[in-house]
């Protein structure tokens, strides 16, 4: 479960940070939803036109038009954007920087970033996916910046997603996304720090750990979203959990798919119906955080923030879909990440209703699995749903009776002699 590794060839001060003179300064950033904007969402959420439904259908054909009803009334008339958005303002220091991409444009990239107080604490880049944001940090922020070990903690967003710019060009895929990654670590000072990711994050972080890895700049990664595959000679029976895990898997591919297909084939049609229909966004979206959740008891001013940063994003929620088309599409680069071992010492925190996951053994093709830690309870969102947990389980990897610990002492005790 923990095979032993070495880390002899990182070079020393990672922790040390300095800001890069070639890089132009981040500049503070604030939310500031345009008054039209808002205006014109409360129009558009009146003459919503609803669908029909069938009796007794409980959630079976969808998200059920009960709660939609509610959900739109709320936002139209009792949500308050501006309160939720001086929170968001108050809670995170967010920047924005331009950040020159390979064979693509410059884009303006939106981020959190909050050092601990602790100055040799670790930086760590948090990475989200869809259909979340940066909003995802929000609530480990104080719990990774605080306490031993500590993070220097910071959470991009997506191009294309919440308050950064989006690509013009296609052909913007996971290589792209790693790449402004990392080269906003390094623009802020951090040549060397590990990751941390869920859904899209998972795969983009391992794309930095194929990219930047080794002793480059990424020196380990966490995720709460392992991919994994079938070994040859894999050894059956599986346990309990990791036959629940193949049925939870079955699940998501047989009924929860349906997105991922448009949104993987002809997203700029669906483009359409998300830009406008704030209603339809709101479906869109609210299906997935009813069903990747365990239970979690969501409110609905929670719901409407967290589609209100898909509404009010730079770009437009159909920006955010096309990343699953690039996947698709840059075939040879989906077949590195799912047919080569990554090197980059990983740990995996285990959630019951993960949509896709995998018995033990298959992570080992695909990871150098250094940590390993299941739940009995939670779902996708780890960082939102079970945001403690996930940070246990964090801190646990790289604290000082982790795996990493002599990586992180030498390290330590090298930057203070700095
Ligand atoms: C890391 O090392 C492996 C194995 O030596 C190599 O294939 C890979 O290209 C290296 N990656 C980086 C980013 O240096
Ligand atoms: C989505 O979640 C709800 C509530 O847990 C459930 O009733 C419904 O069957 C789920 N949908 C699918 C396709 O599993």
């Amino acid at each position: 479960m923990f095979p032993p590794f070495l880390l002899t060839t990182i070079a020393f001060g990672l922790f040390t940070a300095s800001f890069s003179s070639a890089s132009p300064d981040p500049t503070p950033f604030q939310i500031s939803v345009p008054a039209e904007s808002i205006d014109l969402l409360h129009q558009k959420l009146a003459l919503t036109t609803f669908p029909d439904e069938l009796v007794d259908v409980d959630r079976d054909y969808g998200v059920p038009l009960e709660d939609l009803k509610r959900l739109v009334s709320c936002w139209k008339d009792t949500f308050d954007w501006r309160a939720q958005e001086a929170a968001l303002n108050a809670e995170l220091p967010q920047y924005t920087v331009d950040i020159d991409v390979d064979g693509f444009d410059t884009l303006n990239v939106h981020f959190v970033h909050q050092r601990s107080s602790e100055p040799n604490a670790i930086p760590l880049l948090f990475v989200h996916g869809w259909p979340g944001s940066f909003l995802e940090v929000r609530k480990v922020l104080p719990l990774l910046t605080e306490g031993s070990p500590s993070f220097h903690v910071v959470a991009l967003s997506l191009p294309g997603f919440g308050f950064s710019e989006a690509p013009r060009r296609k052909g913007f895929g996971l290589p792209q996304f790693a790449e402004v990654g990392n080269k906003l670590m390094v623009a802020l000072g951090y040549d060397k720090y590990v990751t941390q990711g869920g859904d899209w994050g998972s795969l983009i972080t391992r794309s930095m750990g194929f990219l930047y890895g080794n002793d480059s700049h990424v020196v380990a990664s966490h995720t709460n979203f392992p991919q994994g595959i079938q070994p040859d000679g894999d050894e059956q029976p599986y346990t309990d959990i990791e036959e629940a895990r193949l049925a939870r898997t079955e699940w998501y591919e047989t009924e929860g798919m349906g997105y991922y297909s448009e949104q993987s084939t002809q997203p700029q049609t669906l483009g359409y119906a998300l830009a406008d229909s704030p209603a339809g966004l709101l479906a869109w979206i609210y299906e997935k955080l009813i069903n990747w959740t365990d239970n979690y008891p969501w409110e609905d001013d929670e719901v409407l923030t967290w589609v209100s940063i898909y509404y009010f994003s730079r770009a437009g929620p159909a920006a955010s879909t096309r990343v699953y088309y690039e996947f698709e599409k840059n075939v040879d680069f989906k077949k590195m990440l799912y047919g080569t071992r990554l090197d980059v010492p990983t740990g995996l925190s285990h959630f019951p209703k993960e949509i896709r996951a995998s018995p033990d053994a298959w992570y080992d093709v695909l990871y150098n699995v250094v940590f390993s830690s299941q739940h009995d309870h939670g779902g996708h969102f780890a960082a939102h749903e079970n945001p403690q947990v996930l940070v246990n389980d964090v801190k646990r990897m790289f604290g000082t009776d982790g795996p990493l610990a002599d990586v992180l002492v030498q390290l330590k005790t090298e930057s203070m002699h700095n």
